[in-house]
Parts: C-alpha cells; structure tokens; sequence
C-alpha cells in the first residue's frame, strides 16, 4: 500500500511515517518544507496536483495549525490550514475510493469534569482551532472510504510533552490546570494505532487517545513520579481564563477503538511510562552525536 502523509515534519507526522514504514508500507511525507515532497496544503490546485502526482491508495491528514492563539487571530487563514484540505481530500477520496484518515481533535467538549465523550456526543465550538477543526470533520465524513480519528497526543519532541520533561528536570516554576481535563496518549502509541486503523475497514468517526482521563495537574503528577521527582514546588490554577478560551472537559471514551483494536489503548501510567522512555533516548542520541563530534 502507498501511503501519502500531509504533515510529516510534525510531531504526529513524523511517528506515522516511522510505523508506516516499521509495517512495510511505503510512506511518502509532505510538508511546506524538510519534507521529501513540498506542498502548502493552503493551495488547493497544488494539493490536488500533488494527490495525482503521488497517486497513493491512502492519505493521512496530520497537517494543521494546532496554535490556538494564531488560529484566534485570522480563522480565515486557520480554515485554509485546518478546514479546507479535507474538502479536497474527501473529493480525491470519493473519485478514487483511496482511503482517506483526517487526524481531528478532542478540542470540542466544554464542562468542568473529567467525562468519557463517545463519539456521539454534542460537540461546542468555543474558539477558531475547534470551528476550523470539526469544518475538516464535516467534510471528512462525505468520503465513503474515509476514518476521521480524534485524539490528542504528546510527545518529548515538542509541545507539552517537552514542556513537562524539561520543566519538572529544571525544577521550573509550573502553574498546573486542575480543571483542564484530557486523554493524552503517546504519540508513538497513536502512531502505531493509526497504521492498525488505516489496514482496517472502520470508516465514519473514532476516538483514539489514553484509557485514562486526566487533569494536566494529575498528569504531571504522574510524570513526576515516573521521573522519580518529588513535584513539591508546583502550584495548581484554573484554566477557565486562557485566551483563547479553550474546551476544557476533553476526555474521550475510547471503547469503540479498543474494540475494533482488540486491545486495551495505553493507560495514564503507560503514557508517562512512553514520555520518559522516548526523552530518555533523545538524550541518548544527542550524547551519542555529541561523542562522536568531540572524539572526531
Ligand atoms: N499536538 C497536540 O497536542 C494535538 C492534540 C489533539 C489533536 N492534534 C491533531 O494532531 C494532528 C497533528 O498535530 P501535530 O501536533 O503533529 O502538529 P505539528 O507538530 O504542529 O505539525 C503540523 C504539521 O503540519 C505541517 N503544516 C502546517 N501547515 C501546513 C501547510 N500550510 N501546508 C502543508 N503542511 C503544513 C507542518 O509542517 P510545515 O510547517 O513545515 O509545513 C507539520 O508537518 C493535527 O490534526 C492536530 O489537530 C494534535
């Protein structure tokens, strides 16, 4: 199977081009830029041109604006990011019965408690990331052949996944939301599901994310302890006043997934377990490299 990945330089992008290929499938990666194809998903005739240049059997869509301040800013630009690719994906996708995976999120749930949301419940748009997010759903959705998957992920490359490591390894001041409440699993974790999800014949809508709901407080908590650092010096605060104003009862029920799956998607413990062992081996490449300069 060939498969096409829209935002292959990204955090997500970069593990599903690595398990695409651990599966022997052949994974070609765009991007605007450190990719081996270039594309600007923002320019639809180029998208298009490039869909039949590369003429994959599947494309997976984890190219975004996932910033929500700049998407805030100009939701006209964030739409041409987010919304409007799934547009011409669903359309390449129905001409071609190509199979087609858009990469959503979970950012469409509001409350204060730590809720499993299955994927019939009502969603709230409370800022532009969400409306441009769930327009791709809507769009996705028209494509027979097509799985659109929320989820939300971390990482030790980047984004808050780093952000934890290297606080809690500083000693870093860390004012943590205990009433911003997800199911974050490890990106290499959702990597992996999602090739599973691609081979499979599951179509329509899917969560895919950590077993457990957390709070981002209990999750550095739990970090911590993994990390064997006693988190004393963090505080705790409320996220009901970030601008943008964020969706903040996240969690997602995950038992259609591991369902279809056949198994238990990681838990809390299993997803900090991940984060430490993955920045564990950054820290060993990056020593190894340095040794390799200085001895050179
Ligand atoms: N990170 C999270 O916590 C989280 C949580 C829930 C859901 N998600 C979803 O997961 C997916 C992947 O997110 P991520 O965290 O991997 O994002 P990311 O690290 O910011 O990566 C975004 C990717 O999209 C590419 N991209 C951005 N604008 C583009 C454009 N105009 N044309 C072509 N490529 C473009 C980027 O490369 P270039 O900039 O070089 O083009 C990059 O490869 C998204 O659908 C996101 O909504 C993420």
């Amino acid at each position: 199977m060939k498969v096409l990945v829209l935002g292959a330089t990204g955090l997500l992008g970069t593990e599903v081009m690595a398990a695409l290929k651990e599966r022997g499938l052949r994974a070609y990666g765009a991007a605007r830029s450190g990719a081996d194809l270039k594309v600007d998903v923002t320019n639809q005739m180029a998208l298009f041109r490039l869909l039949c240049r590369v003429d994959a059997d599947a494309v997976i869509n984890c190219a975004a604006n996932v910033n929500l301040g700049s998407c805030e800013a100009d939701i006209e630009a964030a739409y041409r990011v987010n919304g409007a690719p799934a547009g011409v994906l669903a359309a390449w996708s129905r001409q071609t019965e190509g199979r087609f995976l858009q990469i959503s999120t979970d950012h469409f749930f509001t409350g204060d408690l730590p809720l499993p949301h299955d994927e019939h419940a009502m969603v709230s748009l409370v800022n532009a990331y969400a409306v441009t997010k769930f327009a791709a759903e809507s769009m996705a959705r028209k494509a027979e052949n097509s799985l659109t998957i929320r989820t939300n992920i971390c990482g030790a490359k980047k984004g808050f996944g780093r952000w934890a490591l290297d606080c809690l390894r500083g000693h870093k001041p860390m004012n943590l939301f205990a009433d911003y409440f997800t199911s974050t699993m490890h990106v290499g974790d959702c990597a992996a599901a999602i090739v599973e999800l691609l081979v499979s014949e599951e179509t329509g809508l899917i969560n895919l994310a950590s077993r457990d709901i957390s709070s981002k407080s209990d999750f550095i908590r739990a970090l911590a302890a993994e990390m064997n650092i006693d988190p004393s010096w963090v505080t705790e605060t409320t996220a009901r006043d970030l601008t943008p104003i964020r969706a903040l009862s996240c969690g997602l029920d995950v038992s259609k997934a591991e369902t279809v799956l056949g198994r238990k998607l990681p838990s809390l413990q299993d997803t900090v377990r991940s984060l430490v062992h993955e920045d564990a081996q950054c820290v060993t490449t990056t020593n190894s490299k340095s040794a390799t300069a200085l001895s050179a």
